[in-house]
């Protein structure tokens, strides 16, 4: 069967850049520029954008384009033992899926609550007692499954499963068309509204505000490296799927500058937006900016809740607000569970009907976990494992086998045959020297402090069932599917 096809070309980018913009721009950007030195982060993480952003999403988009396959089937027609890679990435891509539907779904309840900012006037207590229900849980301890939790996961699956079974043209691309433009629209509304707020220019002025000191230390440039991954959906098995889509005549050196580009943008303008409310609930509430700030989750769910109740016509702020974070996360589950769902049709020549009701109904199934009163821990210390290690592990090797076990010059000349812009020797350079030596540098410092340190005060057992162990299971099981299993065929399709 013949291999479906994106409609057209603004088709595709809108769906990358849907992939790329998501929860991470939202909340986690605009929190690590300010907590990694403000305009001085900006240094490291361009750094990281020219150097590791842009070479690795030119590799991807011509590994999928070339070899009309998801992450298994693309390395596997690169080397047949090499298919593991794919499957490890593909692992990898359910276990975010599983949590970040959590997130979706947290994220839809709070656009209800924004109607009436049935959050109350303690942000944080209800936030973690009264809607997650936290208890004395730990990531082993997860307690009862919670209904107001499962039902709006539920409606966020709904939508992915409609998405990925309807197909690539009329499901994926359908839903992109539809979801960015409205994404756009809301957040430039909602900065048109609080750029002028009082107090919004201070919260810039936080922003930006450049703390050089910090450009030497080596946590910034990680965060900085670990941030262009996650934000850019690369490594993990997604923009490979997304582009093995692509029709035959495709830019690609131009989608791939787009698709960063406009993600590393909305990066800032949402940077931009978080920071102006934040700049205004500073001086409404007369304190200094810092002590309004929270962290991770909390500056989404905690923090903006607390500055909605500020601002005028928070009725309407508030459901803006929490409709963009719904949008910029569904059109990202989607193209994770899409990773996933292809990997499964290549490898069991499954129909897309089937292979997407299996993946969404497993997968559901397992997201229940992160429903519970202890969700948001065992979410909490899988995220952290996921990126820093498995995640940061991935793009190391993608590197390592692309730049040294074969030949990077011929990913560059078969770019530059179709694309309209050539691009230099600086793309060779990057992905066999610079990326991999500070991508090694980063985690392998990551293992050590982790493996010293643990993470986040939680129990030696749970570190090691949930976080090691995990990252070794995904790792043995894509080896034994590579060496038990028939190869993916090599025959072009
Ligand atoms: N790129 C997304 C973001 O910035 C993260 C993501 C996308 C994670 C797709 C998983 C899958 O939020
Ligand atoms: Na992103």
């Amino acid at each position: 069967m013949k291999r479906e096809q994106w409609g057209t070309r603004a088709g595709f980018i809108l769906a990358a850049v849907g992939s790329a913009i998501g929860l991470g721009n939202i909340w986690r950007f605009p929190y690590m520029a300010y907590e990694n030195g403000g305009g001085a982060f900006f240094i490291p993480y361009l750094f990281a954008m020219i150097t590791a952003g842009i070479p690795f999403m030119i590799m991807e988009f011509s590994l999928g384009h070339k070899l009309r396959g998801a992450a298994p089937r693309a390395f596997s027609k690169l080397g047949v033992k090499l298919e593991w890679l794919g499957w490890f990435q593909v692992f990898i891509a359910s276990v975010i899926a599983v949590y970040y539907v959590a997130v979706i779904g947290w994220a839809i309840s709070y656009l209800g609550f924004a109607f009436t900012q049935s959050w109350g006037s303690d942000t944080n207590a209800f936030f973690f007692s009264e809607y997650l229900k936290l208890g004395d849980n730990s990531p082993s301890n997860l307690g009862g499954l919670q209904l107001h939790i499962a039902i709006p996961m539920i409606i966020a699956w709904g939508i992915t499963f409609a998405a990925i079974f309807t197909g690539v043209k009329g499901g994926i691309e359908r839903a992109s068309k539809i979801m960015m433009p409205l994404l756009f629209l809301m957040v430039l509304a909602l900065i048109a509204r609080v750029i002028f707020l009082d107090g919004a220019l201070n919260g810039l002025n936080y922003l930006f505000q450049p703390d050089f000191s910090k450009i030497l230390d080596a946590k910034v440039w990680s965060a900085a490296y670990g941030q262009i991954f996650f934000t850019l959906s690369v490594g993990f098995a997604i923009m490979i799927a997304y582009s093995s889509y692509l029709p035959e005549k495709s830019d690609i050196s131009n989608n791939a500058f787009m698709t960063v580009l406009i993600n590393c943008g909305f990066s800032m303008v949402a940077g931009i937006l978080i920071f102006s409310v934040l700049g205004y609930m500073a001086q409404e509430q007369a304190k200094p900016l810092t002590e309004v700030v929270s962290a991770g989750v909390g500056l989404a769910f905690v923090t903006i809740p607390a500055a909605i109740n500020l601002l005028p016509a928070p009725y309407i702020l508030g459901p803006v607000f929490f409709l963009a974070l719904v949008v910029a996360g569904l059109s990202s589950h989607i193209s994770i569970i899409e990773a996933v769902t292809s990997a499964v049709m290549d490898k069991l020549k499954w129909s897309r009907k089937k292979a997407a009701s299996v993946v969404c109904g497993v997968g559901f199934i397992v997201s229940m976990a992160f429903a519970t009163n202890g969700g948001l821990l065992l979410l909490d210390l899988v995220d952290y494992f996921i990126n820093n290690v498995a995640l940061l592990a991935s793009c190391l090797i993608e590197l390592l086998v692309i730049g040294w076990l074969l030949k990077v010059s011929d990913i560059r000349s078969y770019v530059n045959s179709i694309s309209e812009f050539s691009i230099g020797k600086w793309f060779e350079i990057c992905i066999r020297f610079i990326s991999p030596i500070m991508l090694a540098i980063i985690l392998g410092t990551n293992l050590t402090n982790t493996f010293n340190n643990g993470y986040g005060g939680y129990e030696t057992s749970d570190l090691l069932m949930l976080g090691w162990g995990l990252v070794a299971a995904m790792f043995v099981i894509a080896v034994i599917i590579n060496v038990a299993s028939k190869p993916l065929e090599n025959k072009e399709v």
